[in-house]
C-alpha cells in the first residue's frame, strides 16, 4: 500500500497544509489523526486561500475520501462552519472521536485566566478534551447517533461541572446539522482496513509539531495530543507499520505561538521583516508568530520521536536577504555542551544556543524549480541540514501556492 505521513517538527505552522494539499493529487484517502481546531492549515488552490482548521487538507482535491481519526477532538460549530464549502460525501469521522462543547472552551478559557495555568493555548477547548477523555467522562461521536442520549449525557456532564448553559437550545440548534452528519460517522479503522484491501493510497496529516507533543515537547507549554505519526496507530485504530514513509516538515527558521521556552527567538529589525514577509501571524488565532533561527537540537529529537524518513524545508524563499543567517548546532547548559532538549521548561530556558554562521544570498527563490538553479549559498544551508540530521531532504517549498515546490532528485 502507498502510504505517506506528513509531521511538523518545530512548534507548528511548518506549512504541512500546503504540503499535504499539493500531495494529496496523488492519494486516495487523506487522514488526520489528533488534533482539533486549534490548527490552522493554510492552503492556496484555484486562485483561492483556505485555512482548514478540522478537515484534512486534502478537501479541496474532488477525488479524495477525508478521515478525521478517533484521536481528534472534534467542535461541532466549528466543523458545521468549515464544512460550508465542501462536499459532506468526502468526509468519514471516527465514531470514536470527542466531541467540544461549549463547556470546553469554558474550562479551557479558565485556566488560561489563572496565572499558574496559562500557557497561551488557542482558547478552543483543547486541553479539556483531552482531559476528559483521559478522566473517562468525554462524549464522543457515537453518542450523535441518537439525539435523545447525547442531550442526557452533556446534561450530565454540565451538571458534574456546574455548566449552566442551556443544553436544549445548543442541541436544538445543532440537530440538522447532526443529522447530515450521521452518514459520515463511521469506524474509522475498519473503513482503513477495507480502503488498504482495495489497495488505495493513504496520506497521513498530523497538525501541530513534535515539539508541541504532550509527552516530547516543551512541557507544559504543549498541546495535549501526539503530532507524531507512530501514535497513527493508536489513534486511528490501525496496527503498526502501515505507514512506510514519513515526511519531517522543517520551517527554514523557527516559528512559536502561545507561551514557553525557544532559545533560539531573536527580536529586532530581522525578525519582524521575516514576520511580516511570511506573514507569521497564526492561521488560528491571528496572534504574531515569535520568531527564531533554525534549531538542529530540537529537530534531532524531533526526527528520532517521529520516526522521519526524509525531509520537506518549508519556506525556505523567505531566508533571501536573512542576515547573520544561523543555525543552533548546540546548547550549552551548566557549563557543558549538550545535543538534547532538557526535560524541564525552566532548564531549556537556560540554555545558551551555540550557532554555525552561514552566508547569505540575496537571489528570490519563488520562482525557482530545481535544486540546481539554487544559489551555491542556499544549497550550502541545506546541505548543512541534511548532513547533520542524516535524512534526505526531498522536497523544498519556495512560496504558499502548490507549484511553488523543488522535488530534490537524490539518485
Ligand atoms: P501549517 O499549520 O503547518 O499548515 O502552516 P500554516 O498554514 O499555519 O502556516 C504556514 C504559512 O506559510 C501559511 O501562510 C502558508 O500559506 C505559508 N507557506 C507555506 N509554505 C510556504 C513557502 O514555502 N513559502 C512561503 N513564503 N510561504 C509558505
Ligand atoms: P498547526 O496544526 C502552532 C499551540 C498554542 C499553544 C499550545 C497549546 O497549525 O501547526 P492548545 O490550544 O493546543 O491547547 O494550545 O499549542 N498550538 C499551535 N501552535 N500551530 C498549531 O497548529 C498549534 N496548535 C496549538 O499556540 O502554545
Ligand atoms: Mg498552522
Amino acid at each position: 500500500m502507498k502510504s505517506l505521513a506528513i509531521v511538523g517538527l518545530q512548534f507548528g505552522d511548518e506549512g504541512k497544509g500546503k504540503l499535504t494539499d499539493t500531495f494529496a493529487a496523488n492519494f486516495d484517502l487523506v487522514i488526520r489523526y489528533q488534533g482539533g481546531n486549534n490548527a490552522g492549515h493554510t492552503v492556496y488552490a484555484h486562485g483561492k486561500k483556505y485555512v482548514l482548521h478540522l478537515l484534512p487538507s486534502g478537501i479541496i482535491h474532488a477525488h479524495t475520501i477525508n478521515v478525521m481519526g478517533n484521536g481528534m477532538v472534534i467542535d461541532l460549530d466549528a466543523l458545521e462552519k468549515e464544512l460550508e464549502p465542501f462536499h459532506i460525501h468526502q468526509l468519514r469521522i471516527s465514531d470514536r472521536a470527542h466531541i467540544i462543547t461549549p463547556l470546553h472552551r469554558y474550562l479551557d478559557a479558565q485556566a488560561e485566566g489563572n496565572a499558574s495555568q496559562k500557557i497561551g493555548t488557542t482558547l478552543k477547548g483543547i486541553g479539556p478534551a483531552y482531559q476528559l477523555k483521559a478522566g473517562r467522562i468525554g462524549l464522543r461521536m457515537s453518542s450523535l447517533m441518537n439525539v435523545d442520549r447525547f442531550k442526557f449525557e452533556l446534561k450530565q456532564l454540565y451538571d458534574f461541572y456546574g455548566f449552566n448553559e442551556d443544553v436544549e437550545a445548543y442541541v436544538q440548534r445543532l440537530t440538522p446539522f447532526i443529522q447530515r452528519l450521521r452518514p459520515a460517522i463511521v469506524d474509522v479503522g475498519s473503513l482503513l482496513e477495507a480502503a488498504k484491501e482495495k489497495g488505495q493510497s493513504m496520506l497521513f496529516e498530523g497538525a501541530q509539531g513534535m515539539m508541541l507533543d504532550l509527552d516530547h515537547g516543551t512541557y507544559p507549554f504543549v498541546t495535549s495530543s501526539h503530532p507524531s505519526p507512530t501514535s497513527a496507530a493508536i489513534d486511528l485504530g490501525i496496527p503498526q507499520g502501515w505507514i512506510s514513509r514519513t515526511l519531517g516538515v522543517v520551517k527554514a527558521y523557527t516559528t512559536r505561538v502561545g507561551e514557553g521556552p525557544f532559545p533560539t527567538e531573536y527580536d529586532n529589525e530581522v525578525s519582524q521583516s521575516i514576520r511580516e514577509r511570511a506573514h507569521e501571524y497564526g492561521a488560528t488565532t491571528g496572534r504574531p508568530r515569535r520568531i527564531g533561527h533554525l534549531d538542529l537540537v530540537m529537530l534531532k529529537q524531533a526526527l528520532r520521536v517521529a520516526g522521519v524518513t526524509e525531509l520537506a524545508v518549508t519556506l525556505f524563499d523567505i531566508l533571501s536577504g536573512v542576515e547573520p543567517l544561523k543555525i543552533c548546532t548546540h546548547y550549552r547548559f551548566q557549563e557543558k555542551e549538550i545535543m538534547t532538549v532538557p526535560a524541564h521548561a525552566d532548564d531549556l530556558k537556560q540554555v545558551t544556543p551555540v550557532y554555525q554562521t552561514f552566508s547569505s544570498w540575496q537571489e528570490d527563490l519563488s520562482t525557482i524549480r530545481t535544486y540546481e538553479a539554487l544559489p551555491k549559498a542556499a544549497k550550502a544551508y541545506l546541505r548543512f541540514i541534511e548532513t547533520t540530521l542524516k535524512r534526505p531532504i526531498r522536497f523544498i517549498s519556495v512560496g504558499p501556492q502548490r507549484e511553488q515546490l523543488i522535488e530534490v532528485s537524490h539518485d
